[in-house]
């Protein structure tokens, strides 16, 4: 039976421990009609009722695959947004704080990447017939939509090396939005030369570029970066390795080039997690992700001798997926126990019909 909806201002200034007490019984009543899709990045408090976790793409996949009335996201916008358009009709997509965005899925958005694709018109012409629209899946869904009515494709950053194949098993160029740095590793990656991968700046005429460098150029690096990744730098790097010589160096795409370049291994979330479990016993490892995961998986190897250390001297978390705290889960589980559904994710039909259209295409190849 549905009664009022409960106001969140009666959580806000509730006890972490009456939260957490609350949580437990909004959970029981809902039983198995909600499931907890956490990203790896969740802070623990919120963490330790995660039902599923993952990175980006495994959530993708996890959301399409669970039958729960209720997927309750813990993690940002674009990835409740991709659970709302995997899931089946009858699954309701929830995002427990609508404030819990994601900086860099900011850095692009439709007019901008429209008014980028009229440029390339005209210059290249026709860019359906030569450029391959490539979207991080950090990104608002009118964005995947624009790639799956382009011909083009979404991306993560366990699958990007794939992904960019494709796109040039289809066209000549890309142009990767929003991450310039997951763009450029992978295209190096492959083989392209930095010099034929240029940073579009979308607040400029032409991307700041003369029309010979734009039909010279094979990838076009959209200028937008994650403010937690661009703080870890080659120095960091530099100065742990001079103390631990034996030790190995882990990164995100996400991070800077030469961070990158300077690590002994690169890739997602769940990747990161993956190795780092997996090695020897008594390893030492400098890690370039979100502090939430780094500390977790520095306290579940502690027991193997394993030290896992932080990549920046200072404190750098994704401070929008902070938000999912303890009061807000609480209040938003309450409410579906109620059965008032609130902070629903919901994509128009029409865009979600064309997004879906580009994360089958990434799921198909990935
Ligand atoms: P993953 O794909 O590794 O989960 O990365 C998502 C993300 O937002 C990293 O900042
Ligand atoms: Fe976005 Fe960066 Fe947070 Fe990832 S860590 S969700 S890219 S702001």
């Amino acid at each position: 039976m549905q009664t009022a909806t409960i106001q969140f201002d009666r959580f806000n200034t509730l006890a972490d421990e009456a939260a957490h007490e609350r949580i437990r019984a909004a959970r029981a009543r809902l039983g198995d009609r909600a499931v907890l899709l956490v990203h790896h990045y969740q802070r623990a408090d919120v963490y330790q009722y995660a039902d599923l976790t993952g990175d980006s793409l495994k959530l993708s996949r996890l959301a399409g695959q669970t039958d729960a009335e209720y997927i309750v996201f813990c993690g940002v916008h674009f990835m409740a947004e991709v659970a709302d358009i995997l899931s089946k009709p009858n699954q309701i997509a929830v995002l427990p704080d609508l404030a819990a965005g994601c900086s860099m899925a900011d850095m692009a958005n439709l007019a901008k990447v429209e008014r980028s694709w009229r440029e390339l018109a005209d210059v290249l012409g026709n860019p359906d017939e030569c450029i391959t629209p490539v979207t991080y899946i950090n990104s608002a869904a009118d964005l995947k939509a624009f790639c799956g009515e382009h011909g083009g494709i979404v991306c993560t950053s366990s699958n990007a090396p794939k992904i960019l194949e494709w796109a040039f098993a289809q066209r000549e160029k890309v142009l990767f939005f929003p991450d310039q740095h997951l763009g450029r590793w992978t295209g190096y990656g492959m083989g392209v030369p930095l010099e034929d991968m240029l940073v579009w700046d979308p607040d400029l005429p032409n991307g700041g570029h003369t029309p010979e460098a734009i039909r010279r150029a094979r990838v076009l690096l959209w200028k937008g970066h994650c403010s937690v990744h661009q703080m870890f730098q080659p120095s960091h790097i530099i100065r742990w390795r001079n103390q631990n010589p034996d030790g190995f160096v882990i990164s995100h795409p996400e991070s800077a080039f030469e961070v990158c370049r300077q690590s002994d291994y690169v890739g997602s979330t769940e990747y990161i997690i993956k190795v780092i479990k997996e090695a020897p016993a008594g390893t030492k490892w400098l890690v370039g992700t979100e502090l939430n995961l780094v500390s977790r998986l520095a306290e579940e190897v502690k027991p193997e001798g394993k030290t896992v250390q932080f990549m920046a001297p200072t404190v750098c978390m994704c401070s929008t997926m902070q938000r999912i705290d303890p009061q807000h889960l609480a209040w938003t589980l309450e409410n579906l126990a109620e059965g008032n559904v609130v902070n629903r994710i919901t994509v128009p039909a029409h865009e979600a019909a064309l997004a879906k259209l580009a994360l089958d295409r990434m799921l198909a190849v990935s």
